[in-house]
């Protein structure tokens, strides 16, 4: 039979005291939805429904990677209604897999599971003990064991609410069951609502076996309700990433002092010191080192490379035992080949900078093409911009710039040059010499530094 999926998105999340839709608040650098997404996906379902409504455009518009499809619900009367709006767009005779956009971090592999142990015919309901059931829905059983109905918090006695075994929200119903059940829900309950829910006690009701799979994980069934949830989430999840890491070997100095907002792909024997971010898709090689402190966004960082403390690198690659920092900002398009050192104070962006070559302190290279074993000197800029258009500086191998030089692009430094400090190079400079502005120094010798006057001689107290 083929999977049917609706996802529950429809809305605002009152609780979490923001103008965003709450599936849209981010975890781990993504949308709570996108990730609910993702792993639906992996199931390869026939098709996927999202039931939206507060503010769906916005959902549309930050999930359009996604092969969706959309249902509108334009009041949201409780998730019973949230199916009722989808029901039509089901693929008749399909398997129907509810999950919730607030609750991220089921996984594949437990969906699975889930799947597989429910017999075709039956109602399907993924539950789980917690030890702080508050607000969700409890699992009421029969003198059975069997489970004969859900109860909402709300609407629980101070007796039901003692029970810790709790409905995850994420059910797999026969769509051939699915409109008679839907259309006898009723809105009796606090909060006048029409509870999905209340399904399982239809379901006994029509004899149809409900199925239960008990899950063990309570990361994965975590719903988000509020800020507070959402904050505690991320650092359980963090921790997870973290301990990920560990096991692969990297030496992180504290987990808890880690953010991965993307995916990191380590090699052998990496450290990663604490407060480090980062996001997007991040490789390190073998023996790789990262500082305290360290934001690195899509990058690929080579090995032997060492990043030192408070750098910044967004879409660099960085090479083969090349240092870079501290207080390194790395913009996109910078590569750095083998062996170069990148120091303190020091911006990049679109360049590449050769084998061996060195940019320690205070300088700004942008849109340049450097050779290997160059050096420069403190306080170089290359003036790339000129207001309408950016321009190319080209320094050759074995340059070597002194400090405050400005290089005003389009402009070439050939092989072996040299500038001498204080440069303001406005055109190519040729190979092997030196290359200066002659500038006049005078010295005047009877000139006085100014003083302050003493009170005593001006009379003033
Ligand atoms: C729900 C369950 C509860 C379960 C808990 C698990 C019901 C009645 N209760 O409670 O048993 O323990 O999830 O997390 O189902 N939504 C819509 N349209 C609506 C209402 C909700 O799309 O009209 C969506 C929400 O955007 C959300 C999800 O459904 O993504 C769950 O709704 P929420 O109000 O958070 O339900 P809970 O009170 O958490
Ligand atoms: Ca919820």
């Amino acid at each position: 039979m083929a999977l049917s999926v609706i996802v529950l998105a429809a809305g605002q999340g009152t609780r979490m005291n923001s103008t965003k839709p709450k599936v849209l608040q981010q975890l781990a650098g993504k949308p709570l939805l996108h990730h609910v997404l993702l792993t639906a996906q992996q199931l390869v379902p026939e098709q996927i429904l999202v039931v939206c409504g507060y503010r769906g455009e916005e959902l549309q518009k930050a999930c359009q990677e996604f092969k969706v499809d959309w249902v509108w619900q334009t009041e949201q009367r409780g998730t019973g209604h949230a199916v009722q709006v989808a029901y039509p767009d089901i693929v008749a005779n399909n398997r129907v897999l509810v999950l919730y956009g607030d609750v991220p971090l089921i996984s594949t592999a437990t969906l699975k599971n889930f799947i597989n142990s429910t017999p075709a015919d039956a109602l399907g309901i993924l539950t789980a003990q917690v030890a702080k059931p508050q607000g969700l829905g409890r699992i009421i059983r029969d003198s059975n064991n069997k489970v004969i109905h859900i109860i909402e918090h709300k609407d629980a006695s101070p007796e039901q609410q003692q029970i810790t075994e709790i409905n995850t929200g994420i059910y797999l119903i026969p769509q051939r069951h699915l409109a008679a059940w839907l259309a006898n829900l009723k809105p009796q309950n606090s909060q006048q609502e029409y509870y999905l829910t209340d399904i399982i006690a239809l379901a006994v009701n029509d004899k149809v076996a409900i199925s239960d799979c008990s899950i063990a994980d309570e990361i994965e069934i975590t719903g988000v309700n509020s800020q507070q949830q959402l904050a505690m989430l991320e650092r359980q999840y963090q921790l997870t990433l973290a301990q990920q890491l560990l096991e692969h070997g990297v030496k992180v100095y504290d987990p808890n002092r880690l953010d991965i907002r993307g995916v990191v792909n380590a090699g052998k024997d990496c450290s990663i010191d604490v407060n480090v971010v980062f996001e997007g898709t991040v490789v390190l090689g073998d023996n790789v080192q990262i500082g305290a402190n360290v934001f690195l966004k899509d990058c690929v960082v080579e090995s032997d490379a060492v990043i030192l403390p408070f750098s910044m690198l967004d879409n660099v690659v960085v090479g083969i035992g090349a240092q870079v920092g501290p207080f390194a900002r790395l913009r996109p398009g910078t590569r750095l080949h083998a062996q170069t050192k990148v120091g303190n104070f020091v911006e990049i962006k679109n360049s590449n900078i050769g084998v061996g070559t060195k940019v320690n302190h205070l300088s700004y290279i942008g849109d340049a093409q450097l050779g290997s074993s160059v050096n420069i000197g403190a306080g170089v800029i290359t003036c790339n911009y000129d207001g309408a258009h950016k321009h190319q500086t080209i320094i050759e191998d074995e340059v070597f710039i002194g400090s405050n030089c400005e290089l005003i692009a389009p402009v070439r430094v050939g092989k072996g040059a040299t500038l001498a400090a204080g440069t303001t190079l406005l055109k190519d400079a040729p190979p092997g010499g030196l290359t200066l502005t002659k500038k006049m120094l005078t010295s005047i010798l009877d000139w006085r530094r100014p003083t302050k006057a003493k009170a005593s001689q001006t009379g003033e107290k």
